[in-house]
């Protein structure tokens, strides 16, 4: 036990505080995290790209999960946040519920055209951009479509309140006097697409694509019990501009499957007035209010009316391009600081299609026996004394 554990009274249970260590002082068998040359520099993760069945179904949800609609047709659904981005979230009519890819904007000195010779990348139609501009499309090792843009138009910020922050009391220091807190029911502005996170059968691979072709910087990596990187949270490269924690998340698992998406909002008290709004509209809560460990975000999950994680958030970590990598082993435990019990539907489910999922990787030898049995290592451990 370390002095940041904390031993129960009455028991013999220990809440932990995982340990992590810099890239240049890693534990004997730990493995660094394999980083190619950058093809190009991402700045901005644009927007993601969806196909759904029903948009009206859509438009509701992004309106009360506090999107702004920009465009609203029956074929096409075109939201922004309250920031400079023209966009944040395009969805197109179609015979399928599902996520087709994020659009990312890349840095100018990026020469969009050698991702045609180097990766196979096809130039965008003319007019295919929300927010003008060029662009090109390629495929990642999974086949999941990703567009890289430049020269798309900024749009002016939205008026948004105050945040609660400057006047909160502390024990310390108490600026908020004969004032209160009454902010408005209202969704949960959102202010900027933060970050996705997808699930891969091919962590290596995959990490190392995206780590190229984005020109990201891995903050945090998270192993299995033999060392081997199996998590990656990845940050955009600003140089001296702070960046977020993570903007691409990448986690080793059971398919191929978009995880997750967030969005900043404003403050807590616009994350907790935004869950009684979304709870009033009836929609499905899947975890919050928490805080995560990694990234230290105050977070709040919700599930879109067709199935899809939707995560708001503030209150995240910043960090310049010149800060270290960090590494801690992978545990469901880890993934949030405090808060409300992660749900298990976010492990792999032990059920029949999972069984015949692992069954194919491993015949087609994706997956190894034994990379199943770290994953399961990782993953089973008790996240909490009470769990
Ligand atoms: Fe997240």
């Amino acid at each position: 036990m370390t002095s940041k554990d904390y031993a129960m009274t009455k028991s013999k249970a220990i809440l932990r505080q995982p340990e992590s260590y810099r890239e240049s002082r890693l534990p004997p068998g730990v493995r660094p995290l394999r980083r190619p040359p950058a093809a190009g520099r991402a700045v901005e993760l644009a927007f993601l790209r969806w196909e759904k069945r029903e948009l009206a179904r859509t438009e509701r949800f992004w309106r009360d999960f506090g999107f702004h609609i920009v465009g609203s047709s029956t074929q096409i659904l075109v939201a922004r946040g309250a920031g400079t981005a023209p966009c944040i979230a395009v969805a197109e009519k179609g015979s399928t519920n599902r996520f087709l890819g994020p659009a990312f904007r890349m840095s100018d000195d990026t020469n969009l055209a050698s991702y045609v010779e180097r990766f196979g990348a096809a130039w965008l139609p003319f007019g295919a951009i929300p927010g003008g501009g060029k662009g090109v499309s390629l495929q990642d090792p999974s086949g999941r479509s990703i567009w890289l843009l430049q020269g798309q138009l900024r749009s002016e910020p939205m008026a948004l309140r105050a945040p609660t922050t400057a006047l909160t009391n502390t024990a310390q220091h108490a600026p908020r006097v004969n004032r209160t807190v009454r902010t408005p029911i209202e969704p949960a502005r959102v202010v900027k697409l933060g970050h996705v996170v997808l699930q891969t059968v091919n962590f290596q691979q995959m990490a190392e694509w995206y780590l190229q072709v984005l020109g990201l910087i891995p903050t945090d990596v998270q192993y299995l019990p033999d060392g081997s990187p199996n998590l990656a949270f990845c940050r955009l490269d600003l140089g001296n501009e702070p960046a977020d924690h993570h903007t691409l998340v990448l986690v080793g698992g059971l398919e191929e499957k978009y995880e997750h998406s967030a969005y900043e909002v404003i403050d807590l008290d616009a994350l907790g007035q935004g869950q009684q709004v979304l709870r009033a509209a009836g929609y499905s809560h899947l975890w919050g209010i928490g805080r995560h460990l990694l990234g230290s975000q105050l977070f709040d999950y919700w599930r879109d009316p067709d199935g899809f994680e939707h995560e708001h958030y503030t209150d995240g970590d910043l960090f310049t391009a010149d800060h270290e990598t960090e590494y801690s082993p992978l545990t469901f435990g880890g993934i949030w600081a405090w808060g409300a019990d992660a749900p298990a539907s976010m492990k792999p489910r032990k059920d029949l299609p999972t069984l015949l999922r692992v069954l194919r990787l491993l015949r087609r030898r994706v997956l190894t026996p034994q990379r199943l049995k770290l994953l399961g290592a990782a993953l089973d451990a008790p996240a909490r004394p009470w769990l």
